[in-house]
């Protein structure tokens, strides 16, 4: 693949969405945090989050607007980037499972992730992924190295998060909390808002018709036989400003000229990568509905000092997925319940 990329510091229609907190802002953030209880990261509950958001509404004005108008109008690159937000001041090692971390005991990340986010819909998760946890550690484990998935190493392709979920995210957000030990492993975005005039209709009317089918990510713990593939168009909605519904792995046309219209939305996207470097106390949100992502690959040494991010999924129409959940609860049901369900 051909990628060009170019790093989001760099582009101008950018700066106005990549806003760095001045010190009263962050010293602001922190004193809010520093009200609020120690979380159980097993059990963030309706009361709690109701707690967060309301105590969400002291947040600096610049940053609560910043937020309201990503979701109201995103940029055309449907990333919004905040930095120099305040961070936890001890950090135990980088889970080398990649799973829920017992030892750290402050909470700076995950509740700058729940404060900002739930201004951008209901926090979701699913149950045969990452143990179901709403806020989930992204860090790479030794052996995943080649997986599509998070806890790999080397390149990260290009995809929408869990297009192949009858609930996948609206909003998928990262914060930083420890750098891969030289920095490379970037973020790259790429949006269909972007990549959509360099299109020709031919292409754009095939990607509209259920002509593809996706499998789920190895990240999903699929325990049964079964194809629980989808198919479905790659984009739809609004014909100037479609949604898109992508893997450049696990994703397949179902005939030729499918293929080419594929290929050819593939050529359009890596044309117009936008890199993003995620550093402690950087949070970078993206409109998972007009936007892919990927990672640069990066060499760990699994010695606890890894890269270590934390990711929130948030959905607007929290309603919708309620066939899937217990009462209150923000967890879906394994996917392979969602496909054999049967409303009575
Ligand atoms: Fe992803």
């Amino acid at each position: 693949m051909n990628l060009t990329i170019k790093d989001g510091e760099d582009i101008k229609e950018l700066q106005e969405s990549i806003i760095v907190l001045t010190e009263e802002e962050k010293a602001g953030v922190g004193f809010i945090i520093s009200q609020l209880p120690p979380l159980d990261m097993q059990s963030i509950d309706d009361d709690l989050l109701l707690l967060i958001q309301l105590t969400g509404q002291q947040l600096p004005k610049r940053l609560v607007e910043a937020l309201l108008r990503f979701r109201r109008k995103p940029n055309p690159y449907g990333v919004l980037l905040f930095r120099n937000l305040p961070t936890d001041s001890m950090l135990p090692p980088t889970p080398m499972d990649g799973r829920f971390s017992a030892a750290k005991n402050s909470f700076y990340s995950e509740y700058c992730l729940l404060l900002f986010m739930l201004y951008l819909g209901d926090p979701i998760s699913y149950e045969d992924e990452k143990e179901g946890l709403l806020i989930q550690n992204i860090c790479p484990v030794q052996g995943h190295e080649n997986r599509q998935e998070n806890t790999s190493s080397n390149f990260l392709n290009f995809h929408t998060e869990d297009g192949f979920h009858p609930y996948p995210p609206d909003y998928l957000t990262l914060i930083g909390l420890r750098p891969d030990h030289k920095k490379v492993a970037k973020t790259l975005t790429t949006s269909i808002r972007t990549a959509l005039h360099h299109l020709p209709s031919t292409c754009i009317s095939l990607l509209r018709q259920p002509l593809y089918r996706l499998r789920p990510s190895s990240s999903f713990k699929i325990n049964k036989e079964g194809d629980y593939s989808v198919q479905m168009p790659i984009l739809s909605g609004h014909f100037l400003e479609p949604d898109i519904c992508i893997h450049f792995k696990s994703m397949e046309a179902e005939t030729v000229d499918a293929r080419w219209a594929l290929d050819t939305l593939k050529n359009a996207l890596i044309k117009n990568i936008v890199a993003f470097n995620i550093l402690p106390g950087d949070m970078l949100i993206m409109d998972n509905r007009m936007v892919a992502h990927a990672r640069m690959p990066f060499a760990p040494n699994f010695d606890g000092c890894d890269r270590w991010l934390q990711r929130l999924f948030t959905i607007v129409d929290f309603r919708r997925s309620s066939f899937s959940r217990g009462q209150r609860k923000h967890i879906c049901s394994p996917l392979t319940v969602e496909y054999t369900k049967q409303v009575k």
